[in-house]
């Protein structure tokens, strides 16, 4: 799979190169590559920026670097030359919000582009535009904003990136972590059993495997009912059994 992202820090983006995601792009699961925006810029000062129609604070990003970085990308794509469209994600306050259902969707994807905005955020007929070459999302990591989309990329690549096959060691573990099943996950525990008066439940202990799957579910049930209850309205509880819709 491929990933490229423009930014006018690239070097925000060096933890790539770091743990699971790092090691996937040296065993060619993944190639990623970091454009940097200014690169693309035609004069001396390398301008990316400009003040906004209509007044107001701060700067947005000007169109002429995008549309060079962006057409590029495009015209290298492999999605492209199959006669298929990229992915472009602009990651933005203003997107749907990125979720694990979200994560599996773009981890199906031959290629996908991230237009890192600084600033107030990207011209947006360069969005409109882009359309031509791109299927184009404006994605959000939440509701609060951050300074540009950098972070939210490093986020979301990670969280893609994990789930391209032979990226994550043992694939069962992707299978029961939070957001999987859309509950969150149960909690865990190592040695030693007892720890500053505090003991593993026995259960666990117990090497009842039935039992212990139980338990897990139980706990996944209550905790998600206690921390994210929105997440168990959406969930279908005619999939549930009497006992775990009493929990
Ligand atoms: N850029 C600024 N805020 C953001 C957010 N919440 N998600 C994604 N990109 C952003």
């Amino acid at each position: 799979m491929r990933f490229d992202v423009v930014s006018i820090f690239p070097e925000y983006l060096a933890p790539l190169e770091l743990s699971l995601i790092g090691k996937a792009r040296t065993d060619g699961l993944l190639e990623l590559i970091v454009h940097d925006l200014r690169s693309y810029t035609q004069d001396r000062h390398r301008t990316v920026d400009d003040t906004p129609y209509g007044g107001g604070a701060g700067m947005v990003m000007k169109p002429e670097p995008w549309a060079q970085a962006l057409g590029d990308i495009a015209a290298a794509s492999p999605a492209t030359a199959a006669g298929r469209k990229p992915v472009l994600i602009v990651p933005s306050p203003a997107g749907e919000v990125f979720t694990q259902a979200l994560a599996y969707e773009l981890a199906e994807e031959e290629h996908l582009a991230f237009a890192c905005g600084r600033y107030e955020g990207i011209d947006e007929r360069v969005l409109e535009w882009a359309q031509e070459q791109y299927a184009v999302r404006p994605v959000s990591l939440g509701d609060y904003v951050l300074n540009g989309g950098e972070v939210a990329v490093l986020a979301m690549v990670e969280a893609i990136g994990r789930l391209i096959p032979g990226v994550v060691g043992n694939p069962d573990s992707l299978i029961e972590e939070s957001h999987s099943d859309g509950l969150l996950e149960y909690p865990v525990y190592t040695k030693p059993s007892s720890w500053r008066d505090r003991d593993v439940p026995d259960v666990l202990l117990s090497g009842n495997h039935g039992k212990i799957a139980k338990f897990r579910r139980e706990h996944q049930l209550r905790r998600t009912a206690a921390r994210r209850p929105d997440l168990l309205d959406k969930l279908d509880v005619s999939n549930f059994s009497k006992t775990e819709r009493n929990v």
